[in-house]
């Protein structure tokens, strides 16, 4: 039961965002506030997390039903116990046809300058680092544990000396907090080999009190950029890739607008995510995932967890992000959606 797969939309499987542990040591406002994600609440116990060789063994089914790019989140991902050597496991893999996978990581930054080049060395292909803000009042605001821009800054930097690039830098934009950074951030990063992309806040979790009237649209955040540094539209670089993106007039390179809320991405959506406790879900607002530690450590052969890998798929018919936009008060159900910090974003 190998080859590609396609959902009810026609939507193949293309990515696979592995979160390799649920806890953190940032508390950014939008995804782990303090007052929920405190010295009480219950991350998961050691037990309960996929081992390496189970992660590789359901990150190789899902490459022989046509995934081609693996990212590891978190929570932290940097922050799982030799990290290092799940990334070398994962390297080794190939797809059908021989190529070697878009192997990536999303991180904050925070051990990056430890842990470059030994994630290099292990067969890591690029990284994408978290960063909200160029000032320190407002980034330490914004992650809540008194974390310095510059520390991060140096993290990108040795990342990119050790040829984690091209390196993109995720800036999640949330009104009264941030904003005021847009175009500094813009500034800074342009002529650099670093693409920065500003992320509208999501109303992920059931935990950030997200409100409508927090979000940027990326709409605004395009126009005031090009206010100060014109800008026009270039093509995609992949189908179903998240982020717009625009380039300055200049040639002194581009950036990207993740919409998520105002402009959503449902419709070429390839991507499937993989809990640290092994649940595998169809789309990050889901309230549900589906057990395949029960299935790999229950004796199941690959054959079998590939044969129920390619009927969830097959089954997937989400589209979360699409309906909010057509309906947003409909969907204001007393639900609890999975939190970004468990399912990695
Ligand atoms: P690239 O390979 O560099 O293009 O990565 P990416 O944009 O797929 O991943 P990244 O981890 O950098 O995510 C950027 C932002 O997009 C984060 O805020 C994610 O939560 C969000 N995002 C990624 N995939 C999805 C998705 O399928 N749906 C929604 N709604 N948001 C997503
Ligand atoms: N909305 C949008 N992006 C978010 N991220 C975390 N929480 C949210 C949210 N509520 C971002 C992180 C990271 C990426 C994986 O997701 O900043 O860059
Ligand atoms: Fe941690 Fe990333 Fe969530 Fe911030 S956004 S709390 S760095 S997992
Ligand atoms: Fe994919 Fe769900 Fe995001 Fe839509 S909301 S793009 S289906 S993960």
């Amino acid at each position: 039961p190998t080859g590609s797969v396609a959902d009810r939309f026609a939507r193949p499987l293309h990515d696979l965002r592995i979160s390799v542990t649920d806890r953190c040591n940032f508390r950014c406002v939008y995804c782990m506030p303090k007052e929920v994600f405190d010295s009480s609440y219950q991350f998961l116990p050691q037990s309960s997390l996929l081992s390496f060789e189970e992660i590789t063994r359901v990150a190789s089914l899902a490459v022989a039903h046509g995934v081609e790019k693996l990212r590891l989140t978190g929570g932290e991902p940097l922050l799982r116990k030799h990290v290092e050597t799940l990334i070398a496991e994962l390297s080794a893999l190939r797809t059908p046809a021989g190529r070697e996978l878009d192997l990536t990581l999303t991180t904050n930054g925070s051990l990056l300058a430890k842990k470059a080049q030994a994630l290099k060395d292990a067969g890591l292909k690029r990284v994408t680092v978290s960063l909200d803000a160029l000032s320190d009042e407002v980034f330490k605001r914004m992650n809540d544990v008194d974390f310095s821009v510059e520390e991060v800054l140096h993290g990108i930097e040795v990342a990119h000396q050790a040829g984690l690039g091209p390196i993109k830098i995720n800036m999640v934009v949330k009104r009264g907090w941030n904003e005021q950074e847009i175009v500094p951030m813009a500034r800074y990063f342009k002529d650099t080999p670093f693409i920065l992309r500003f992320i509208e806040y999501m109303d992920v979790g059931s935990s950030n009190g997200w409100r409508m009237d927090e979000v940027v649209p990326s709409a605004d955040v395009v126009r005031r950029i090009d206010a100060a540094m014109p800008l026009e539209k270039i093509a995609a670089n992949a189908v179903g890739e998240t982020a717009e993106r625009w380039r300055y007039r200049d040639g002194a390179g581009e950036v990207g607008v993740i919409s998520s809320v105002t402009q959503a991405f449902c419709h070429s959506c390839n991507r499937a995510r993989l809990s640290t406790e092994g649940k595998l879900y169809t789309c990050l607002f889901a309230t549900g995932g589906h057990d395949l530690r029960a299935l790999l450590r229950g004796g199941r052969t690959d054959e079998e967890i590939s044969t129920v890998l390619a009927h969830i798929w097959r089954a997937r018919e989400d589209r979360y992000s699409a309906l909010r936009t057509s309906n947003t008060e409909g969907l204001d159900a007393p639900v609890r959606k999975v939190e970004m910090s468990y399912i990695g974003g």
